[in-house]
C-alpha cells in the first residue's frame, strides 16, 4: 500500500529529476532540495545540507552554464546526451556537468529517516541474487565509498546485461559517462566528498555511510529500477 499510495509522488520527483538536468531556457537550473534543509538530521546536519546544495551544488551550476556558453555546439543537449562522449569534451564540462547531475540524482535518493521504505520485490530479489542479502549489499557499498582514495562516489548501477553492480567513480564522474570503469544506469548513489560528511563526521566517512541507510529512500530506488529494467527488456 505504501509504495502505491507514493507512486505520484515518486513520478513527480522523477520528472523534476528530469527537468533539472536538461538545458531549461537554454541554462541549467538549481532545483530547490526536495525537503527542508533539516529534513535528514540526525543523518546529516542543517548546515551541511545548506552549504552543500546552496554553494556546491550552485557552484557546479554555474560553472556548467559559463562551459556550456562557450561552446555553441554544446548548447541545448541534455547532461545525458553528453556524458557517452565526455571525454571528448572540456574538463569543465566533465567536472561541473557531472557535478550538477550527480548531486541532482543524490538529493533525489533521500528521504527523512525512516521513510525510505524498502527495496521493492523485485529489487530485492535482484540484489539477492547478486550481492547474497541486503547486508552483504551495503557492506559491499560500504568498502566502496570507504575505498574511494580522495573524492568522488560509490554507486549501485545495473548494467546493460540486467545485472547489478556496485562501483565507485573519482571527482565528479559518474557510470553515464564513457570515462567510467563500470558503465551502467544508476540506481543509488552516495557522495563521500569530505564536503558531503565534515562538518559532522570529520574524517569518519566509514560512519556517514553507515548512518546513510537511514535516509536512503528505497522507494526511489526501486522506481529507478523498474524504469531501467523495463527498458532495456
Ligand atoms: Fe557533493
Amino acid at each position: 500500500m505504501n509504495a502505491i499510495r507514493s507512486l505520484p509522488r515518486l513520478s513527480a520527483v522523477l520528472l523534476a529529476f528530469a527537468a533539472c538536468v536538461a538545458p531549461l531556457a537554454q541554462a541549467f537550473e538549481l532545483a530547490p532540495l526536495p525537503y527542508p534543509h533539516n529534513a535528514l538530521v540526525p543523518v546529516i546536519d542543517e548546515q551541511t545540507m545548506q552549504i552543500h546544495h546552496g554553494r556546491h551544488h550552485k557552484a557546479y551550476v554555474d560553472n556548467l552554464n559559463a562551459a556550456i556558453a562557450k561552446d555553441a555546439a554544446l548548447q541545448g543537449k541534455t547532461l545525458e546526451a553528453l556524458f557517452p562522449g565526455i571525454s571528448q569534451l572540456p574538463a569543465a564540462v566533465r567536472n561541473n556537468g557531472g557535478g550538477h547531475w550527480n548531486h541532482t540524482f543524490f538529493w533525489q535518493s533521500m528521504t527523512r529517516p525512516g521513510q525510505g521504505g524498502a527495496p521493492s520485490a523485485a529489487l530485492q530479489a535482484a540484489i539477492t541474487r547478486d550481492f547474497g542479502s541486503l547486508d552483504a549489499f551495503k557492506t559491499a557499498f560500504k568498502a566502496a565509498g570507504v575505498g574511494r582514495f580522495g573524492s568522488g562516489w560509490a554507486w549501485l548501477i545495473v548494467g546493460s546485461d540486467g545485472k547489478l553492480k556496485i562501483t565507485s567513480t573519482p571527482n565528479q564522474d559518474n557510470p553515464l559517462m564513457d570515462v567510467a570503469p563500470d558503465r551502467g544506469t544508476p540506481l543509488l548513489g552516495n557522495d563521500v566528498w569530505e564536503h558531503a560528511y565534515y562538518l559532522q563526521y570529520q574524517n569518519r566517512r566509514g560512519d556517514y555511510l553507515d548512518a546513510w541507510w537511514q535516509i536512503v529512500d528505497w522507494n526511489v530506488i526501486s522506481a529507478r529500477y523498474a524504469a531501467a529494467t523495463s527498458t532495456a527488456r
